[in-house]
């Protein structure tokens, strides 16, 4: 059996298990700081497993030392984001978190592929990269197929097609400023630019810019969890499956685009080495630009992240 484990066993961890569970793909280990806390929630899922018939060992610990030999290691431990606060205000925090959350699972799980959820999304991925010196193969950050989905929920409020019709692809950073690529984004191949009338469509592309913010303001106590590990959860299928799957996520870039070390929101092939390559589109010049500004807004946190800790 394939093992993953979920470090952060808060809404998001607790709930990604909960995702991967119900797919019967591999052994589960959530680990967390809170006392009882992940042993609680993992003894619960498993004891729903004769229920939903899924043959899966769950486990919770305080110790890293159970994720021992995990060919996945999820990381979503961390602060969530309150009412008011920018995903790049949780950066010194977080930090810290998933600086020790990666470097020790690396410890016992030397072969395993990281999927980074922590936000600020795409900078947490890069310390991941930076301080267990993988290749770049094996450190993937979650935030493109989570950013794609809201606007494909959008569109399909919008029209009442089904969401399997809709395919939408937004890239770029984690942040105000991703890129919903209008043009290559559909309702069964055609264009929304030729599906939807221009202003609404703008709506569509503001309110999932804003996405996680909407949830926030509603949560009041914290941020997303369902969507995102969702997310998680498809990511981990396509890796330990070997799906050669194509779907938006933090990468990487050597090159791509332009950009250099840093991560940034593209899509990508996986398979069951990780992050096999990246799919590039060609962009127009408008694109380009909206590009060219995410990135600059990545890289800014990315410097703040050098500024914090020696990478
Ligand atoms: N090691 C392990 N777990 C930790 C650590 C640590 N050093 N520090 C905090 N945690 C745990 C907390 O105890 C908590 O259970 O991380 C968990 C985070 O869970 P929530 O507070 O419920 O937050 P969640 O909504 O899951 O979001 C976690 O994912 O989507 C991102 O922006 C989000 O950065 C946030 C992260």
């Amino acid at each position: 059996m394939n093992k993953i484990s979920i470090i952060g066993a808060g809404m998001t961890g607790s709930t990604t298990a909960h995702w991967l569970a119900e797919r019967e793909l591999a052994d589960l280990v959530l680990v967390d700081v809170v006392e009882g806390m992940p042993q609680g929630k993992g003894l619960d899922m498993l004891e729903a497993m004769p229920i939903i018939g899924r043959d899966v060992n769950i486990v919770g610990s305080n110790d890293y030392a159970a994720t021992k030999g995990s060919d996945i290691i999820i990381i979503t431990a961390g602060l969530p984001r309150k009412p008011g606060m920018s995903r790049d205000d949780l950066l010194t925090a977080n930090a810290e978190i998933v600086g020790k959350a990666a470097t020790e699972t690396l410890k016992y799980s030397p072969d395993a592929i990281y999927i980074v959820l922590t936000n600020p999304l795409d900078t947490m991925a890069y310390l991941t990269m930076k301080l267990t010196k993988l290749p770049r193969e094996r450190v993937v950050g979650q935030a493109g197929i989570l950013d794609s989905a809201r606007m494909r929920a959008f569109v399909a409020m919008e029209t009442g097609v089904s969401v399997q019709n809709i395919n939408c692809y937004v890239l770029g950073g984690h942040g105000d400023e991703m890129v919903p690529l209008t043009r290559h984004s559909n309702i069964a191949g055609v264009s929304l630019r030729d599906y939807l009338p221009a202003d609404r469509l703008a709506a569509i592309v503001e309110r999932t810019r804003k996405g996680g913010g909407e949830i926030v303001n509603l949560l009041k106590t914290g941020s997303a969890f369902y969507a995102p590990s969702a997310a998680v959860a498809q990511m981990a299928e396509a890796i330990l499956k070997d799906k050669h799957l194509i779907v938006p996520c933090a990468a990487y870039m050597n090159g791509e685009y332009g950009l250099n070390d840093m991560f940034f929101g593209v899509q990508v092939q996986l398979g069951r080495k990780g992050m096999e390559k990246v799919v590039e589109y060609k962009l127009d010049a408008e694109e380009k630009a909206l590009f060219d500004k995410s990135a600059a807004a990545v890289k800014d946190t990315h410097e703040a992240l050098k500024k914090l800790v020696k990478i």
